[in-house]
């Protein structure tokens, strides 16, 4: 592991605008941390980016749903019962920390599925240390890590912030199942806040009490999943629950994946495919991803398979950006069972039809003996319709076939589920675009990351040049680009600063511009310049901050 990258790309976060520890003014606050103005930019655009990979190509649903919930709801998903973590308390100091974490920088890797009991003998049993007293001696129990509310203003109606966004997803299917005309399978997602109080909240926006999530919830027929083809020209690396014994991710393909029984569900599969390409496009290396499967126990509580989408960083290691689970009818069942209200999908099965004969009347009138035909009642023979033994043209009639006897089969919908911690996200993007140019320092972000910010800068600081600038600045502002005007010192400096905050694109309005309203674009990665008509230039920068098809088109 290499230290002191994360450190530089966070100095780079907060001097820069991207994110930063929120109250530091008083004293600070963990797991707490503020998107700045380029945070908020960079998030939208990966939020666009996953709307354009995830929902849009599939026509899938999108809501906002409330951040509080009430008691019942998350009682019957199972959160109450099992969000927890366990926690160690000093019986020395009275000081708490999260158990496996302790264990873990003391050296010791406790399985994740070990209980309150066994972590507390590993503590006790290994003599660890306390970070704050130094004392050995510790009881560990499981700790809620939601955070509680009341509703409203009387006490016993207890409400929590919703530890994930999904929930909100689940407790609507009924109206989202009509909305999207009970068809399956039905794509749900949801960006919004998540809530997590976090026992011992470190490493910066990797582990946050309050943090940005995209969240996709997939229902289908689990007897005909209706997924996409996963890809079997792709490799993708799985560790794999036989794969965790060597440690050695498989490469394979999510198409042989499935076909081998390694995962449950088509798509699970499809899934596995497009996040390891969003993650790409986000900047990180394929050799920097893998799918790590989280065994029984493991697990959260809702899941029948889980691959946690992780990205390697050198100072950390593997880190988790995604979880991809398969959660079956677990939820919609729980909601069902504890709410009284039956959440389930329909298939239709036509068993017979009927076919009835409609005669078009301006059509037969055109015959001398309509009136006579009209008083017959039609006949749907093999070889055409028939009004006695007069056999009709095809534009006289229409036939209508109507369903006669059908089944329904009831069955609660299956949910495979992609969810990503966006902040994670923005931190590897980061972390993967810090690079240097001749001594120099870039955040190289693929497009189409902050393709929409442009600096706009006069050559030099007299008024003509300011006032034209200023010019170019708002016809961008106009057309949508988020402008950063800099007429401050050395032309190189304030490159040299835009390159390091990611700005794409420079715009340098220079004595020329005032003669024949060109300017020129220098571009981030390259520093090469083109020279460019102001009228053309948001088109120009359009174009040239867009990643083109191949990204979305599956
Ligand atoms: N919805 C997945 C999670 O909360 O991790």
């Amino acid at each position: 592991m290499q230290d002191g990258k994360l450190d530089e790309v966070l100095r780079i976060a907060r001097q820069k605008g991207y994110f930063w520890p929120s109250y530091e003014i008083y004293g600070g606050v963990s797991g707490f941390y503020t998107l700045g103005p380029m945070g908020v930019i960079l998030s939208q655009d990966i939020k666009e980016l996953w709307r354009s990979m995830f929902i849009r190509p599939f026509g899938f649903l999108e809501v906002d749903s409330p951040s509080i919930m009430p008691y019942r709801a998350l009682k019957a998903s199972g959160h109450v019962d099992n969000f927890k973590d366990p926690m160690a308390e000093c019986r020395s100091c009275k000081a708490k920390f999260r158990a496996d974490h302790l264990l873990k920088d003391a050296g010791i890797n406790a399985p994740e599925s070990a209980s309150a009991e066994e972590l507390e003998a590993m503590l006790n049993d290994n003599s660890v240390k306390c970070p704050s007293c130094g004392a050995s001696s510790w009881s560990v129990r499981p700790f809620l890590t939601m955070f509680e509310t009341n509703i409203g203003p009387y006490e016993g109606s207890r409400g929590f912030l919703r530890p994930e966004t999904a929930q909100g997803i689940f407790v609507e299917f009924r109206d989202l199942y009509e909305i999207n005309r009970k068809r399956l399978p039905m794509g749900v997602a949801q960006i919004g806040k998540g809530f997590r109080n976090e026992i011992s909240p470190r490493q910066s926006v990797i582990r946050l009490r309050e943090f940005h999530m995209m969240e996709l919830e997939l229902f289908m027929d689990p007897q005909d999943e209706g997924a996409p083809e996963p890809p079997s020209n792709v490799k993708i690396p799985i560790l794999h629950e036989a794969a965790r014994e060597s440690g050695q991710p498989e490469l394979i393909s999510p198409a042989e994946a499935l076909s081998k029984g390694i995962l449950k569900s088509k798509w699970l599969a499809y899934f596995m495919y497009l996040s390891f390409r969003f993650v790409q496009a986000l900047g990180v290396p394929p050799d920097r991803q893998r799918f790590y499967e989280k065994i029984k126990g493991e697990r959260a509580h809702y899941s029948a398979q889980t691959f946690d989408h992780e990205v390697y960083l050198d100072d950390l290691g593997w880190v988790e950006v995604a979880g991809l689970a398969y959660r079956t009818d677990y939820d919609l069942s729980s909601h069902s069972r504890e709410s009284g209200v039956d959440l389930y999908a329909e298939e239709r099965r036509v068993l017979s039809t009927r076919k009835s004969v409609r005669l078009i009347v301006d059509e037969l009138r055109k015959r001398d003996n309509w009136q006579e035909l009209a008083r017959l009642k039609p006949e749907i023979r093999e070889d055409g319709v028939y009004l006695g033994e007069v056999r009709l043209r095809d534009s006289e009639y229409k036939i209508i076939e109507e369903v006669e006897k059908e089944e329904v089969r009831k069955f609660v919908p299956h949910v495979v589920e992609p969810s990503y911690g966006l902040d994670r996200l923005m931190l590897v993007s980061l972390y993967y675009a810090v690079s240097e140019r001749e001594g120099r320092r870039l955040l190289s972000l693929p497009r189409p990351l902050l393709a929409g910010v442009v600096g706009v800068l006069p050559l030099v600081s007299n008024d003509d040049m300011i006032r034209k600038a200023r010019e170019v600045a708002e016809s961008l502002a106009a057309s949508g680009f988020t402008v950063i005007f800099d007429e401050k010192g050395y032309i190189g400096k304030r490159y040299a600063r835009l390159d390091e905050a990611g700005v794409p694109f420079a715009v340098t309005v220079d004595g020329q511009t005032v003669e024949d309203n060109t300017v020129t674009v220098r571009e981030r990665d390259t520093w090469k310049q083109e020279r460019v008509n102001a009228s053309e230039l948001s088109r120009y920068l359009r174009e040239r901050g867009s990643p083109g098809l191949e990204l979305t088109r599956h």
